[in-house]
């Protein structure tokens, strides 16, 4: 990890009495694909904007390579920006498009022409120099404006939600793309999105925010395996999430009851201590099925079940299935090893211990 490219330190946003970004604090480093993550009104355009300077901060600071940017205008921070609608300019060609900002910086047509070049060749539009944005298709739009964007090299690029008018396939496609041009050109990617599975599929790291705060930030599979409340939990991938007591505590596995039903599990999370457990979180593939006999030392946790419905997800079935305490507990099974199970069948599912999360909120 080299130098930090960005710096937010306690940085807060109102807008009038409302608090909309919260006392913020993050570091990344250069290079870094990181992602800010959360749903719709959290706060991440408005944090984005004040890292481009497009919005003046209530307060706190922002530092791009170690420079206070207090007062830097937006075209003076060395950023690049992509955006949701991509704002070709229509009556300019890609070549002219891709160009504008460095002949706006008054580079020599040379050397335009040279960056441009290299720029259409990063996002695989080599030989559209001459092509209207209309004779594009969405994609090729989307490459288009990206390359615009890093055709003067700038060394950090925000990205706020730049595949969200793409269908499904090229916004997976765009993904993988998008990773690529960023490990080759070693530039910064600070992307905007509320599409989780996105965030997973690109990100060095993710900054889960929620209401104006940061939940967690965390490599995917951090994120993924250790949420740290109920919010990540839910967010990041799915979740039986329940609200629980705790019992009893014995050398690191927690008795805790689910509220409602009663039902009692066995957990081996060291943290939170045991004052502070209020929901435990349990991931569709941690209960698993155990099929035919169960075996003769029985595991903990081992849960008989009848099945209440299948949900068809391809290669998966999300089998949900309701405990005689009416616990119901959804349960993730390849379609192959599950395709006899039907509604109203009894099983038994079985959760390691170390597989449920107690949290505190
Ligand atoms: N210029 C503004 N004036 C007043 N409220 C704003 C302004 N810009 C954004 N907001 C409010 O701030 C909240 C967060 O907005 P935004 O940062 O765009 O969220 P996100 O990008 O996460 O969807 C929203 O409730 C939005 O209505
Ligand atoms: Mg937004």
């Amino acid at each position: 990890m080299s130098s930090p490219d960005i710096e937010l330190v306690n940085l807060s946003k109102n807008y009038g009495s409302t608090p909309i970004v919260r006392a913020i604090d993050l570091t990344v480093p250069q290079g870094e694909f990181v992602s800010i993550l959360g749903p719709s009104g959290c706060g991440k355009t408005t944090t984005l904007n004040m890292i481009a300077g497009f919005t003046i901060p209530s307060s706190g600071h922002i530092k791009v390579r170690g420079l206070d940017q207090t007062g830097v205008p937006p075209e003076k921070r060395g950023v690049g920006l992509v955006f949701q609608n991509y704002a070709l300019f229509p009556h300019m060609t890609v070549r002219q498009n891709v160009g504008f900002g460095l002949k706006m910086q008054g580079k020599s047509q040379h050397d335009i022409d040279e960056q441009v070049k290299k720029a259409l060749h990063s996002v695989h539009l080599d030989g559209f120099e001459d092509r209207y944005p209309k004779e594009l298709s969405g994609g090729q739009q989307q490459r288009t404006a990206l390359a615009r964007a890093i055709a003067p090299r700038p060394s950090l690029l925000l990205l706020d939600e730049p595949l969200s008018n793409l269908d499904l396939k090229l916004r997976e496609a765009m993904r993988i793309e998008l990773k690529d041009v960023q490990r080759e050109l070693g530039i910064t990617f600070v992307y905007v999105t509320h599409d989780q599975e996105e965030a997973m599929a690109m990100s060095d790291r993710i900054v889960v925010m929620h209401q104006g705060v940061i939940a967690q930030v965390g490599t995917p599979s951090e994120l993924y395996s250790t949420p740290r409340s109920t919010f990540v939990a839910d967010f990041i991938g799915k979740s039986n999430i329940f609200a629980v007591t705790p019992t009893k505590v014995e050398g690191g596995i927690h008795r805790v009851k689910i509220s409602g039903t009663g039902l009692e599990l066995l957990a081996a999370s060291p943290e939170p201590d045991p004052a502070g457990i209020a929901f435990c979180s349990i991931r569709p593939e941690a209960a698993r099925w155990i099929e035919g006999q169960s075996p003769a030392d029985r595991p903990l946790n081992i849960l008989p079940v009848s099945i209440t419905k299948i949900v068809n997800l391809g290669a998966y079935l999300e089998v949900w299935c309701r405990h005689q305490s009416d616990t119901v507990l959804k349960s993730l099974i390849s379609a192959a090893r599950g395709a006899e199970l039907r509604p109203g069948v009894d099983i038994e599912l079985t959760i390691e211990p170390a597989a449920i999360k107690l949290l505190s909120s």
